[in-house]
């Protein structure tokens, strides 16, 4: 429903800004003038630990001078608190006290029709339940049970039954006065053109119910329990409520997990979502048995900027995912993007949770690959470059593919990404030998050397490289980003598990560069509860970002913790050794995030121009890379207050 401007002005002018943002945040005493209408606040959406946040009721709008978000009080209800628009009118109406605005008499009819529809929806959910704890349910309790699904989420989800009988539903229905026409218009009953009798759409199936954003049931998906049926799942057909490629299963709940964690996850199936769920990830939606539309892209884009597409590891799911990516790229904005999942072969999310359990799960969507790198995938899987001719057609083929970004910005970036990634592939990786594996991204360019005018890579065995086994993995190139956002990683988890260090280091965690989504989430929830004085004595910091949805990303940097014996960021270290540890990877981080730059530009210009002197100048970069790594400095007891001799040197 569109509302009038006048009716939102009216409200604008009845609810004071600082009322609404009031309730979430703490205003800073010493800078607000209340008396003038003058707030200041940290703000709240980018965390920080002095004021820059300001909302003036003159003018109804808040201005962060920090992250320059600004608006009032509508879209801070829909961008802090993550409230659909209509829903942020209704509320904020009600609290100026002012009737919603009336409709003309059509448009009323037909919302009264669909209120109703609501209602019968609902009679249809309060059906199916009682059935499936009813006798005939039997065989459906039966079957949930056989695929391990416990009561609890069973009802979670609101899962029924409907049993085998014509006109079960309608009875029921028709007993609670609902009029036949409205059984049919809500989807529930078919009636055929031929003048036959009508009778139930679905019939001995588990029922799912699919409610939109406020949590309405709108639509049912219905799986039947043998092989052999002729349609596994059987959906509600598009009716006054339901339209199909503009839902998401499950968008009700996942939305506030999605916004509590930053993460959003889009899966195939209704299983799957439960599967998420399940494994501690229940910020998960699925679109309704068709491929992602342009409307759910946007649902999902409004919920976070990086939503993780995840499917099943076969050909189908890498189609859905190239479909998906198509659909995506030309819609990229600064900032909004999309990450993706592939499962191993012939597993969807909820296989793997059975054979692997919430880890496995956990640790497929920790992995999902940036929206580039799967663009370079394709345009590597789909092309053969053996020649130069060959070679052209691949690099024009990623060139369209890139072209078609609308936002200048955002195709700028990628034309330059994939442009480097042509270059370092032809340049002197030699030919056509791609990257080395999943998910490194493209500018981890191999060390080598230049032998008979040519570059040759050099093999991870011909690195020397200094310093302690934890450090030289921190460093280890190639793959500097990768190295780089496993350092970013530890910094967190050492903070996570060592909160008391965090008060002191806000301000240089809030400037870190942080590449990936969940990483970048994780740290500014650190900062938030910092910020707002939480208190970090207890051991409650990991505690309370488990409970906002952080756990899937703690304990993957956990695992990789204990993979790369970065011991002083687990919890079992001593403080004093997980500061000395932290302040250590901090300064490395800064001084190689630096010299990764530098290094990235040495080895383009030898690229481009194969001289001595250009080798010389990589040279150099690369000895200042490893004086780096070396330079761990030995302080006097580091590792005993956690029961460790002094780390060895390599
Ligand atoms: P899948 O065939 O992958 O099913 O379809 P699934 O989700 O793994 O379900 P289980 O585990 O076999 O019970 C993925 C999604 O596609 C839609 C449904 O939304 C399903 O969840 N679908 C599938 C249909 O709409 N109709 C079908 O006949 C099959
Ligand atoms: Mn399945």
């Amino acid at each position: 429903m569109r509302f009038p401007q006048s009716f939102l002005d009216e409200i604008r002018a009845r609810v004071s800004i600082s009322s609404v943002i009031g309730r979430t945040v703490q205003w800073d005493k010493r800078k607000t003038n209340a008396g003038k209408g003058d707030f200041w606040a940290c703000c709240p959406f980018h965390g920080e630990k002095s004021a820059s946040f300001h909302c003036e009721d003159n003018k109804g709008r808040y201005h962060c001078f920090g992250c320059k978000v600004s608006g009032d009080i509508f879209t801070y209800l829909v961008e802090k608190e993550g409230v659909p628009f209509p829903e942020a009118v209704e509320r904020l109406a009600m609290q100026a006290g002012l009737e919603m605005p009336k409709l003309s008499p059509e448009a009323e009819a037909r919302e009264e029709r669909r209120a109703n529809l609501y209602d019968v929806m609902q009679m249809a959910q309060d059906f199916f339940t009682a059935q499936l704890q009813s006798a005939a349910g039997a065989r459906a309790r039966g079957y949930l049970s056989d695929r391990g699904l416990p009561a609890g989420v069973q009802q979670d989800f609101g899962i029924g039954y409907a049993p085998n009988d014509r006109h079960a539903l309608t009875k029921a229905l028709t007993a609670q006065k609902v009029p036949p026409e409205q059984m049919v218009e809500a989807g529930l009953v078919i009636k055929p053109d031929d003048g036959k009798p009508s009778y139930d759409r679905f019939r001995d199936r588990i029922m799912f119910p699919i409610r939109d954003a406020r949590g309405r049931v709108i639509a049912f998906g219905g799986r039947a329990m043998s092989a052999d049926a002729l349609a596994k799942y059987l959906n509600s057909p598009d009716t006054p409520l339901f339209h199909k490629g503009t839902v998401l299963y499950n968008h009700d709940k996942a939305r506030k997990h999605a916004h509590d964690s930053g993460e959003l996850i889009a899966c195939e199936g209704y299983m799957d979502v439960i599967a998420f769920t399940r494994a501690g990830l229940p910020q998960a939606v699925a679109p309704l048995g068709t491929a992602l539309t342009e409307d759910q892209l946007g649902l999902m884009w409004r919920m976070v900027p990086e939503p993780v597409l995840c499917f099943d590891g076969d050909e189908a799911g890498l189609k859905a995912a190239w479909r998906a990516l198509d659909l995506a790229l030309e819609r990229l904005t600064p900032g909004n993007s999309l990450r993706f999942a592939l499962l191993p072969e012939d597993q969807d999310p909820d296989d793997l949770l059975r054979t692997g359990g919430a880890d496995a799960v956990k640790q497929a969507i920790a992995a999902a690959e940036p929206m580039a790198d799967m663009v370079w995938r394709r345009a590597l899987a789909a092309n053969d470059r053996s020649t130069p001719e060959r070679k052209a057609r691949f690099e024009a083929g990623l060139m369209q593919t890139v072209n078609q970004i609308a936002d200048p910005t955002v195709r700028k970036y990628y034309q330059d990404d994939m442009r480097e990634r042509v270059r370092a592939l032809f340049g002197r990786a030699g030919p056509a030998s791609g990257r080395r594996g999943r998910g490194m991204a493209g500018s981890g360019y191999p060390a080598g050397r230049m032998k008979g005018g040519r570059f040759v890579q050099k093999q991870p065995w011909e690195m020397k490289l200094p310093a302690s086994p934890q450090l030289k993995a921190l460093a280890a190139r190639p793959a500097g980003e990768m190295a780089t956002e496993r350092r970013t990683g530890f910094i967190l988890l050492t903070l996570v598990n060592h909160p008391v260090l965090a008060e002191d280091l806000v301000e240089e965690i809030a400037s870190l560069d942080v590449q990936s989504a969940a990483l970048d989430s994780l740290r500014r929830r650190i900062i938030d509860t910092v910020a707002f004085g939480v208190d970090l004595e207890t051991s409650g910091l990991r505690d309370h970002l488990n409970q906002t949805g952080m756990s899937a990303v703690i304990d993957a940097l956990d695992s990789q913790a204990r993979h790369h014996d970065c011991w002083f960021a687990r919890a079992d270290a001593a403080d004093r050794d997980a500061r000395t540890g932290l302040q250590q990877l901090l300064a490395l981080n800064r001084k190689l995030v630096t010299l990764e730059k530098e290094l990235r530009r040495a080895e383009l210009r030898l690229a481009e121009h194969p001289s001595e002197e250009n080798l010389n100048l990589l040279n150099e970069v690369r000895e200042q890379l490893q004086s780096v790594t070396g330079v761990e400095a030995s302080v006097d007891g580091y590792g005993e207050a956690s029961g460790r001799m002094s780390s060895p040197t390599g």
